[in-house]
């Protein structure tokens, strides 16, 4: 209680954005009243992260670091306008994380870097003894899924995966769907990034989403680092924001895992199409031969004998959809067409729009939150995100989703990887938790603190 009135006179001093949330549960329970947290990569993600933690009176932003100075004077102008003490800054050369991760007046980490940054920071985070937060994916090879388990279990310090879309409204709904068995037993599951990011992945080195087609040293932003992983690998690279609310639905690493995967790859067009396209068959990138099929189908079985099919499609006009479909015995929902068909309630072989549905099942967060949560990002699922790491940061607890989650998600990479090139041969996933998903209970997720 004595919490919960420190947390409401802070609000109430911030006067914005929370102080208008009714009940608020933020501080209830063990734990520091405030954390103290650090960001590595304040570029487009760390900063929305950062816009975020700026809301909260439970928080306090100490140290940020970046190679790329001009990103570090945009956060300190964020925090400075928000009326925040100046936090220490990093980011002098590359390693130069490590030197804020040495700062005992840290307790948190957020890392939002390249995608092949993640591990080494996690893991050098863990080892400091922060509690880690890090963005999607959390790993490129399956040796580094070993070492973030590994590393989790060596120092007993807590690695979150930042999977946003875990806190969707409508996944959430579904979820809950789910959990109260209004689709019966689950058996089958589609998800997938499907998302056009050839203007992202290809820019003109001055905005992000510019026109032009460089990529690398002449690029900014995801072009300086993302597009290299399209020319180099065969692979689903980014499987997490659909596989996570899968996973979640069907209790992998508590009760069920991922067994097995095949992968499938199409021949790539998209990228090189782009480039001759807007810069001419003469530019120097119509030279380069992107590996990367432009769409990925990997099919993984799941010991409770479920199958879902993840597809991985970002070179191709297309408009946004994570595609997924949600099948029991009872009924499913599918996000295309925004449809879903309940036996015994939906008339026999026709649709329901999911809107009442979705409605009728809101998950206790989003009501509590919704309307707080939708200036956010993402559609809100930025805001429950953050809110998940604070409050399991603060009571130094496990995540919702933790280090083996993380490794379990992004085996998909390597694993696809494989497939592809041995003509869809399976690959086992290992066993990141070592025989104690059999035991593991279900996380919790219906509930409306975080
Ligand atoms: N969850 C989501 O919805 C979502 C959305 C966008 C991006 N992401 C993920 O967030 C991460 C970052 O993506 P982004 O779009 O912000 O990319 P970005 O290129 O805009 O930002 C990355 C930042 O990291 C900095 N950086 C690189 N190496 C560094 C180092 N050694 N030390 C310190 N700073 C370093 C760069 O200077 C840059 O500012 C990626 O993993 C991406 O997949 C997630």
């Amino acid at each position: 209680m004595n919490n919960r009135r420190n947390f409401i006179k802070k609000t109430a001093i911030a006067g914005v954005g929370l102080a208008a949330l009714p009940n608020l549960t933020f501080g209830i329970g063990h734990g520091k009243d405030t954390l103290k947290l650090a960001f590595i990569g304040v570029g487009l993600r760390g900063t929305n992260h950062l816009n975020n933690a700026l809301n909260r009176s439970d928080v306090l932003i100490t140290a940020i670091c970046d190679i790329d100075p001009n990103r570090i004077s945009l956060a300190l102008d964020k925090i400075s306008k928000a009326g925040k003490s100046k936090p220490q800054v990093f980011g002098a050369n590359e390693y130069d994380y490590k030197n804020l991760l040495a700062l005992k007046e840290v307790d948190a980490v957020i890392i939002s870097t390249p995608w092949l940054w993640h591990t080494r920071m996690a893991k050098d985070a863990m080892l400091a003894g922060k509690y880690t937060g890090l963005e999607v994916s959390a790993a490129n090879t399956l040796e580094e899924c070993w070492d973030l388990v590994n590393t989790h279990e060596q120092t007993g310090t807590h690695l979150m995966l930042l999977e946003n879309v875990n806190y969707r409204r409508d996944v959430l709904a579904v979820l809950n769907m789910v959990k109260q068995n209004v689709f019966g037993e689950l058996l089958h599951f589609r998800c997938g990034y499907q998302h056009d990011l050839r203007f992202v992945m290809l820019n003109d080195g001055k905005t992000a989403y510019g026109k032009g087609v460089e990529f690398g040293e002449k690029g900014i932003s995801e072009s300086v680092w993302r597009t290299q992983h399209s020319v180099l690998r065969n692979a689903d690279v980014y499987p997490t924001h659909g596989v996570g609310p899968i996973a979640a639905m069907c209790d992998i690493n508590r009760g069920n895992r991922f067994v097995s995967l095949t992968s499938h790859a199409t021949k790539s067009r998209g990228m090189h199409n782009y480039i001759v396209e807007h810069g001419g068959e003469n530019h120097p990138n119509a030279k380069v031969n992107f590996k990367m099929g432009d769409v990925i189908t990997s099919t993984i079985e799941t010991a409770n004998g479920e199958t879902i099919i993840v597809t991985h499609d970002v070179h191709l006009p297309r408009p946004y959809s994570l595609g997924f479909r949600v099948q029991g015995t009872k009924g499913l929902w599918e996000k295309d067409g925004d449809r879903i068909h309940v036996e015994g309630i939906s008339k026999p072989h026709r649709w329901d729009d999911s809107k009442a549905w979705l409605e009728k099942y809101d998950h206790p967060l989003w009501q509590k939150y919704g309307e707080h949560a939708t200036g956010a990002g993402h559609g809100g699922m930025d805001f429950f995100v953050l809110q998940a790491f604070v409050e399991s940061a603060k009571q130094n607890i496990a995540p919702p989703m933790d280090a083996y989650d993380a490794a379990a998600w992004s085996a998909i990479t390597p694993l696809s990887e494989l497939s592809i090139e041995n003509n869809g041969e399976p690959q086992d996933f290992p066993d990141f938790t070592r025989g104690m998903w059999v035991k593991k209970k279900p996380y919790n997720w219906i509930k409306d603190s975080y």
